[in-house]
């Protein structure tokens, strides 16, 4: 069992718990995720590691709460226990020195860049961290972003906090000032985020010849590579993303692919919350 040792709200319907797991926690590494179940007879679903304190076997997680397992774990408090964390599971992300890394993290996926951002300027890149939200009360860990990147970045496509518009927008301008200095061999990008965000980012970076990475979130069932729900096509080859990414090179992702897979499941996915909505 997996004792929730904290609980935080971070922004409407995202939250925060750190969880006492010392074996995931002490062999993660930025980009893996892992695979939770509530309990015996739920459902998997895999959450990134956020976070991690090695020396006290604790791993962070942040979720939105979007369906049905999402927002039973909302309900849990601290004290609670979880059946299984399985994990560290996915490769790595590849964080060595490129130069100036642009990391990209559209709503809960800043979530998902943040340890990716740590990781990179640990390796000794300059970082630019570029943060989206739809509006101010959805945008998290802003204060975590700015200690890890040397320029930041905020977007609200409302305008309601930071620059009005979307992350694409800073990302081109701060691309051409990196094509000005004649930079864009030194320069990588690194977008997670809701996937019309991560495609609209590759668009935006193949002009520029900027290698471009992003971390997919398609369907994973046994995320061991068994069963084959969450496969995507990568340069025309079929690829695993549990087992093979999650993170890709984003222009040679099938985008419309993901979307149409992302959604085969959404009736049942409705029916089963509308039957069982988990109660606040
Ligand atoms: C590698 C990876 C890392 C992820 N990390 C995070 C994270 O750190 N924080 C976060 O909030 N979300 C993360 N997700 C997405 C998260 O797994 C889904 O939101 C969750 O499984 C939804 O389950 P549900 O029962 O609440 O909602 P459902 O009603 O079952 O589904 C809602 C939507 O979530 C997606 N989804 C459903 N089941 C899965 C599944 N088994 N695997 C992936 N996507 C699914 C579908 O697009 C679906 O339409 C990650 C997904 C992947 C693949
Ligand atoms: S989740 Fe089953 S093969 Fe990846």
């Amino acid at each position: 069992m997996y004792r929730i040792i904290k609980k935080e709200i971070l922004a409407d319907s995202v939250k925060r718990i750190i969880v006492e797991a010392p074996l995931v926690s002490v062999n993660a590494k930025a980009g893996q995720f892992v695979v939770v179940m509530i309990e015996e007879s739920g459902e998997r679903i895999p959450l990134t590691l956020a976070d991690t304190d090695k020396s006290k076997g604790l791993i962070s997680l942040i979720f939105q709460e979007v369906g049905f397992t999402t927002k039973k774990l909302g309900l849990l408090n601290e004290g609670d226990t979880l059946f299984a964390v399985l994990g560290p599971l996915g490769k790595p992300t590849h964080s060595e020195k490129v130069g100036t890394v642009i990391c990209i993290g559209g709503g809960v996926g800043i979530a998902e860049v943040y340890p990716v951002s740590r990781a990179f300027k640990e390796a000794g890149n300059h970082v630019i961290g570029i943060i989206g939200a739809r509006s101010k009360e959805l945008l998290i860990l802003e204060e975590e972003m700015k200690k890890v990147c040397e320029e930041l970045f905020v977007t609200t496509d409302d305008g309601s906090y930071g620059r009005k518009g979307f992350v694409t927008d800073v990302l081109k301008e701060q691309l051409d000032k990196i094509a000005n200095a004649k930079d864009t061999n030194n320069c990588l990008v690194y977008a997670i985020g809701p996937v019309p965000m991560m495609a609209r980012v590759a668009d935006v970076t193949r002009p520029y010849n900027v290698k471009t990475v992003v971390s997919l979130n398609p369907i994973m069932v046994d995320a061991t590579g068994m069963c084959g729900s969450c496969r995507v096509t990568v340069a025309g080859e079929t690829k695993f993303g549990c087992v093979d990414g999650p993170e890709f090179d984003a222009h040679q992702v099938d985008f419309k692919e993901l979307t149409e897979r992302l959604s085969f499941f959404k009736q049942q996915e409705q029916e089963c919350l509308n039957k069982n909505c988990p109660r606040k």
